[in-house]
Parts: C-alpha cells; structure tokens; sequence
C-alpha cells in the first residue's frame, strides 16, 4: 500500500483541529510554499513523510478560513506543489442522535462524499448538486483504528435548512463538515487518494445550539480525531512505521 517514504499530507481547516495532531506526530513548522495571499500554516516531519497544511487566516475578516472555497484553492495548490500520494482531511463534524452517534465519535469517510447544501432547482442538475466524490475503501482499518465508517457530506454553513437536512437524510450522512466534498472533487481531479477523518462535536438534530455544543465538545473531539489519524497513519503504512510515528 504506502511506503514509509510516501508524502501523506493532512489538510486541517482550523488551528484547533490540527493542533492534536501537530502535537500527536511531532511536527514541526516549516514556511509553507502555498501562496502568500493564502496565510496557510504548514508543518512537517521529513522523516515520516507526513505535512499538515490548515485552511489559512482571512485576514479581511481577521478569522480563519473555513468551508469549500478555501478548502478546493489549498487542496489545489497543496496537491500541485507537495505532490502527495494521499489526502486526509482531518476535522470536526456534526453527528446525528438519530442514528446512534456519539459526541467525540469519530468517522472514516465511506463510499463517497457528496455536497448537501447545493439544491439548484433544475433536474438535470440533480446529481451534478450532490456531487458524489470518491474516497479510499478503509472497512479493513475502520475498527483497528477505533472509528465507524460513515458517510461524509458537506456544506458552506455549520447551520442546515430544511432542505440540507432533507438531502442529508437521503444520503444518510453521519458526518456534516464544510470542507470535505470540495477537497474531495479536488483530489479526484488530480486522482490523489482521499479520505476524512471527522470527529463529532455537536449534534445537528439537537433543539441544543450547534455553537454551544461545539464549545463544550471540541477538546474531547479534537483529541480523538488526533488518536484515530495517527493510528489510521500507522495501520496504511504498516505495524512497523507504528512505533516511528508514535514516538
Ligand atoms: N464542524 C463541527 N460541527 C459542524 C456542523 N454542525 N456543521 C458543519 N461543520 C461542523
């Protein structure tokens, strides 16, 4: 499958999402060779062949960036400049009580990803909305990594209308992100391999409010998803990388 030399590159939106992880590999900072305008972090461990890019600061709005747009111009630009054999977009998500989930819960993407907020009114459209992008077949590693498969579906709002999550329970999607479907076209496009790691955090059929649950859950979640991307790591490249990741 993957060598120990081959480039995995991890692409976070928010510094709270990568952060674990950082601290779970070692990583260390590095100037990232993305463009300025894109104010993206990067850090890396040579050795390992691993590097994290996040999603970068809007400095217009003095936030971090977040959702499709900047998730498709890094993941583009990402893939053209590092050049590596797999993405993982690792992050949090909204879960569903409905279907059994868990906060702090984490997901391995299955099947495909598909967007769930564009709705365009126009039948010949239909399946160009949901989009239907592939990701790796992990069923093998999903309980050696201590995950769930589960579908992963995206938009650019953490809030959902009532006909997102219509299209939602269609698709029956567990994870909700902002970033994933887009990454995905991306990598398809460049035939890169992909796959999300989505930690839940809150949940969307909730009366709760989705930013509220967020605060309070998105320590546990992050760490998890920290647990679950470097064991995922350890498992694609083989027991013996294990214990060099880990150290
Ligand atoms: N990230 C964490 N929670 C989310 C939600 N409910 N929707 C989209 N992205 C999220």
């Amino acid at each position: 499958m993957f060598n120990l030399k081959d480039e995995i590159l991890i692409l976070c939106a928010l510094s709270l999402e990568a952060e674990p992880i950082i601290d779970a590999l070692s990583l260390g900072p590095e100037d990232s060779l993305l463009p300025d305008c894109f104010s993206t972090r990067a850090f890396v461990r040579p050795e390992i062949g691993i590097r994290l890019v996040t999603l970068g600061h809007c400095d217009v709005n003095n936030v971090e960036r977040i959702g499709g747009l900047s998730a498709a111009l890094v993941s583009w630009e990402a893939l053209r400049i590092y050049r590596p054999k797999l993405l993982i977009n690792a992050g949090t998500a909204g879960g569903f009580e409905y279907k059994g989930a868990h906060i702090g819960e984490v997901f391995l993407s299955k099947g495909h990803i598909y967007y769930h907020g564009r709705h365009l009114g126009a039948a010949h459209y239909n399946n160009y909305a949901v989009g239907k992008f592939p990701c790796l077949n992990l069923q093998a590693f999903a309980d050696l990594a201590g995950a769930r498969l589960g579908i992963v579906s995206s938009s650019d709002s953490v809030l959902a209308s009532p006909e997102d999550l219509r299209k939602m329970k269609n698709l029956e999607t567990d994870a909700k992100d902002m970033e994933a479907a887009a990454i995905a076209e991306v990598c398809c496009f460049k035939e890169v391999p992909f796959v999300a790691v989505k930690a839940i955090t809150d949940f969307v059929d909730s009366p709760l409010s989705t930013i509220e649950q967020f605060r309070k859950n998105y320590r546990l979640a992050t760490e998890n998803l920290a647990k679950v991307t470097v064991d995922l790591i350890s498992i694609l490249r083989g027991s013996v990388t294990n214990m060099d990741i880990k150290l």
